[in-house]
């Protein structure tokens, strides 16, 4: 099967990058939001976006027209999902928000349409299971920000099926992306080695053996990261680290993964990267 329609569900951090990769590349989008305005703000961010790939010569300026047309805006989830192939969902990482959005897609969606949920840490196997085609749901895992970033962890639930995995592997090349194919445990691969080592980096901090910058540096220049993990931690933000390595300690149940106080006492006063200006640095 050929995906010719998606549906993108939340046109935030992420949806918005979602769309952009998919409307550029040839696949027209029902960008589903729940108020204009936030709709409006993922438009205007898909503009600039496409205007800065125009002014590096990556796309025409008419292919910058050519993508935004082919995104209609929906603020009803029913009207935006009875016409796609695929839905993917970057709606904010909370189970019951989740669950609402699953079940109103499930109910108006044609029984051909594969569902795909953007969750950085919530089992595809049960969020599959809210759904009466469990099959053909997959997790699309895309990193920020999307249109720059190349992966795309392809997760497969208990019983997503083959053909599904197939249409979805095949989708992921169309837009560039590189797919992986994980299976579904807590963290996928993804941040079960990503956040560990965030985290034992923040430890490092709170034991006394360096400071941030220290860190990061020996990270950078020692094991070419291009990044440090707690310039990477700001940028990700602390409380979404601290959800993330939640998930792992909750569903391994092993001690490896429990958060480092200090992340914890970070969080608690509100100091949670450079969305609140401050973290391991100012901003
Ligand atoms: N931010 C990241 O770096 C990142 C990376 C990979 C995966 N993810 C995952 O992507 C998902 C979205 O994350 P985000 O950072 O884009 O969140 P976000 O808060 O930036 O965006 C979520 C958007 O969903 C919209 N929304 C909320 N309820 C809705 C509903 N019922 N119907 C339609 N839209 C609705 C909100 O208005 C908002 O615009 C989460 O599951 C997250 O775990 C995030």
């Amino acid at each position: 099967m050929d995906i010719k329609k998606v549906a993108v569900i939340g046109g935030g951090t992420m949806g918005n990058g979602i769309t952009h990769v998919f409307a550029m590349n040839g696949i027209p989008v029902n960008l589903i939001e729940t108020k204009q305005e936030f709709a409006d703000r993922a438009m205007a961010t898909i503009d600039k976006n496409l205007e800065r790939m125009v002014q590096k010569e990556k796309i025409t300026a008419e292919q910058k027209v050519t993508t935004l047309d082919s995104i209609q805006v929906f603020l009803d989830v029913a009207e935006g999902v009875k016409d796609v192939d695929l839905v993917v969902e970057a709606v904010p990482e909370n189970l019951d928000i989740k669950k609402a959005v699953w079940s109103a897609v499930d109910a108006a969606a044609p029984d051909h349409t594969i569902f795909a949920s953007n969750t950085s840490s919530i089992s595809i196997t049960k969020l599959a299971a809210l759904t009466g085609r469990p099959e053909k749901f997959i997790g699309m895992h895309f990193f920020n920000p999307v249109p720059v970033m190349k992966l795309a962890e392809i997760v497969r639930g208990l019983e997503t099926s083959d053909e599904t995995y197939d249409v979805v592997e095949a989708t992921s090349k169309v837009l560039a992306k590189v797919p992986v194919p994980v299976n579904d445990m807590p963290g996928f691969v993804s941040n079960r080695v990503l956040m560990p080592m965030i985290n034992e980096a923040i430890f490092a901090v709170y034991e006394g053996v360096a400071t941030p910058e220290h860190v990061d540096e020996v990270m950078k220049l020692g094991m070419a990261h291009p990044m440090g993990p707690l310039r990477l931690a700001d940028f990700i933000g602390l409380d979404v680290c601290l959800d993330i390595l939640n998930v792992l300690y909750d569903g391994f149940k092993d001690p490896k993964y429990r958060p480092c106080p200090l992340l914890i006492k970070m969080v608690d006063a509100g100091k949670l990267g450079n969305k609140t200006g401050a973290g391991f640095y100012s901003y």
